[in-house]
């Protein structure tokens, strides 16, 4: 029998009622700890016509977040159109099924109509954007509860550019562009959670660092300035070749949580392009790989929630930029192409869960 085993058995037959020894509190059940929320960003013609999909995020989510719908690309065709129907049609079905329903996003860098390319000057920046949100926010007021508001707001490598990463809103606003985002959204939906969505700082590489960095010193501008940033998302676009920097990690996200932030992972996959061939062998590593940044997280702090950017490999944006040599699909998804789960479902199934 191990030292520790006999120390803990011999702790446990002397306690008595009430004696509860600081050694034998290692056996004492580890702290009661509520379920996290689980969702993925969905694709709302899917749930229409793929009756498996449906039933995967049924079964699985208890959030969803449009994959697009709320981007201006899919909102704003025209200058003076709003087109609501996909993210009407996703919230109805969260509404109907007791889900809650992300909004994602109101200011990007990326997926802008073209008629956009005419906004030329601060006045129409301001107007475009406070019209926006007006018009957007204001529809879905208490019923979207959290919002991206602003998304990869920093560059990608700050180690050799300018932190700020280059849109629209940075260029004819400056980094004010998050201060207006973000005081507007609130002005709108006083309720709703306002959250900072970003990607890049997960492995223990000079750019990450940097990002982490830059992105820690925005957020503290932002704070200092009393812009009503409630929450931060962490996109959780895992190279799956990468080790995960877990102190990293842990120490950026512990800065985050000190100034009173809470965590979201927004937008959990694992890019898989230069895994193995393997089958087994890339879906372990891909748990792993999720398993060791979600632990990196719950090391400082329980997530609000944790969403993965599709539910399936069936349909995955991964492919869109990281498509494989080999030709083999990707595999990023908690869940295979046949909705099978996979290893990663049982990792995030194991870290969301509530410990009683
Ligand atoms: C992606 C979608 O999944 C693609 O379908 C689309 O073509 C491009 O955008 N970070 C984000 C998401 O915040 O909005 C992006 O979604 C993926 C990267």
């Amino acid at each position: 029998m191990r030292r520790r085993q006999f120390v803990l058995g011999g702790l446990s037959a002397g306690l008595g009622a009430g004696a509860t020894p600081a050694l034998a509190l290692s056996k004492a059940k580890p702290s009661p700890r509520a379920a996290i929320p689980f969702g993925a960003a969905i694709r709302v013609d899917l749930l229409r016509d793929d009756l498996d999909y449906r039933r995967a995020v049924l079964g699985n989510c208890q959030l969803v977040v449009g994959e697009g719908g709320l981007k201006w690309i899919d909102l704003r065709p025209q200058e003076n159109q709003f087109v609501f129907d996909h993210p009407d049609r996703l919230l109805a079905f969260a509404d109907a099924n007791g889900m809650r329903m992300r909004g994602h996003t109101l200011a990007w860098y990326a997926g802008m109509p073209k008629w956009t390319e005419a906004i030329k000057t601060k006045k129409a920046a301001e107007h475009a954007l406070y019209e926006h949100i007006d018009t957007v926010v204001g529809r879905y007021k208490g019923r979207i509860p959290s919002w991206d508001v602003v998304n990869e707001a920093i560059s990608d490598n700050p180690a050799i550019e300018k932190p700020m990463r280059r849109s629209i809103w940075q260029d004819l606003l400056g980094t004010q562009h998050i201060d207006m985002a973000f005081r507007r959204t609130a002005a709108v939906d006083p309720q709703a959670q306002l959250v900072l969505n970003d990607f890049g700082f997960e492995n223990p590489t000079d750019q990450c660092r940097a990002k982490r960095t830059a992105f820690l010193r925005l957020v503290k501008e932002l704070k200092d300035r009393d812009v009503p940033v409630h929450a931060i998302g962490l996109q959780g676009h895992l190279p799956g070749e990468k080790e995960i920097d877990r102190d990293g990690i842990s120490r950026f996200v512990a800065e985050l949580h000190g100034m009173g932030l809470a965590i979201l992972v927004t937008e959990l996959d694992v890019i898989d392009d230069k895994l193995p061939a393997d089958s087994l062998v890339r879906d372990e590593i891909v748990a792993m790989r999720a398993e060791a940044f979600l632990q990196a997280i719950g090391d400082v702090c329980r997530p609000e929630a944790v969403l993965t950017w599709g539910i399936t490999d069936k349909f995955t944006w991964v492919p869109i930029w990281f498509s494989r040599k080999d030709g083999r699909p990707n595999r990023p998804l908690p869940l295979d192409a046949n909705y099978r789960p996979k290893p990663m479902m049982r990792v995030i199934n194991e870290f969301t869960r509530a410990r009683p």
